[in-house]
């Protein structure tokens, strides 16, 4: 019963995609993983929902905000486009490149992209952010309780953390098409926890608790991030078989044990369901995340 996935980070670990063929790489794993696709094609379809939640975010101008694991900038530029002073982190070298690129185009001399690891922010100062941002960023960096003391480390007193996390067994996209991939991928390795422990918030009030902030400055709420997509869903489910390392992965595996079809019609009918555009030719397709405020 590999599908039957509870809330506890044991049976999280069944979500393996993150990690099973890229752990015998070499490199850093993690990193391997995110380099491995281009997060730009997906993070296209992302661009509203990422600036509608940096708007909610009260932003002024020559606020210091860090955006861990900002991909290629899908938050960080809308809140240098408010006037942040904002520094991108990442773990994959070609997406802060892409990052860079973007912020030149739109002239953005107050968005700085730089690799890095959530894990331990190394070179960034200890209370050096207003705020430190990570939507759908953080989550996917191993050792969570280092991630959260970083997190913290960084942030200066009167500051905030936002993150954004996906939901273990929640019914909308994301969660969804890490749930069945899990079914086509070997189990990950002894002690590997599951990014998707990131939206328990037991998990959440657990690790910041460990990295010193009680849990009446913690709040949790649930919002929504929209994938939009000018083709029809299955051609976006083809730039997540293409460009996104996780299902990059789950393919890869279920190719090997002759399952890939079976994976393909899946997740086609998974996209093709929580699809609610009125366009035939366009997706827009909902997904619920787990929000998560920490007062500093
Ligand atoms: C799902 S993407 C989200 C990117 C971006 N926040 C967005 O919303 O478009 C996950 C991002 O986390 C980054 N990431 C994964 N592990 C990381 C780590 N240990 N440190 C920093 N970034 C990491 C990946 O490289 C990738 O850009």
């Amino acid at each position: 019963m590999r599908n039957v996935i509870t809330y506890s980070a044991k049976n999280l670990q069944s979500q393996n995609s993150f990690n099973v063929s890229t752990m015998k790489a070499a490199m850093n794993p993690n990193k391997a993983l995110w380099e491995k696709g281009d997060f730009t094609r997906i993070a296209q379809g992302m661009r509203e929902s990422g600036e509608a939640l940096v708007q909610t975010l009260g932003i002024t101008k020559g606020l210091k905000v860090l955006d861990l694991g900002c991909g290629d900038g899908t938050t960080a530029l809308p809140a240098a486009k408010l006037g942040a002073d904002v520094l991108g982190v990442d773990i994959a070298g070609n997406l802060v490149d892409a990052g860079k690129k973007r912020a030149k185009e739109h002239g953005l001399a107050n968005c700085r992209f730089q690799e890095g690891d959530a894990t331990n922010l190394q070179g960034l100062a200890d209370h050096s952010f207003d705020l430190v941002l990570s939507v759908f960023g953080a989550m996917f960096a191993p050792k969570p309780f280092d991630v959260a003391r970083e997190m913290v480390r960084v942030t200066r007193p009167g500051g905030r953390i936002v993150m954004g996390n996906w939901i273990p067994n929640d019914p909308t996209l994301v969660a969804q098409i890490l749930r069945i991939s899990s079914a086509y991928t070997p189990p990950p390795p002894e002690g590997f926890i599951s990014p998707m422990t990131w939206g328990v918030e037991s998990h959440v009030v657990e690790r910041f608790a460990a990295a010193g902030v009680s849990s009446d400055k913690i709040s949790l709420a649930r919002d929504t991030f929209t994938f939009n997509y000018p083709s029809p869903p299955a051609a976006l489910l083809g730039e997540f078989r293409k460009y996104y390392g996780p299902t990059m992965n789950a393919f890869e595996a279920a190719e090997k044990s002759g399952r890939a079809t079976d994976l393909q019609n899946e997740l086609e009918l998974l996209f093709i369901r929580q699809n609610q555009s009125t366009r035939k030719e366009a997706t827009c397709i909902p997904a619920t995340f787990l929000r998560v405020t920490v007062m500093h």
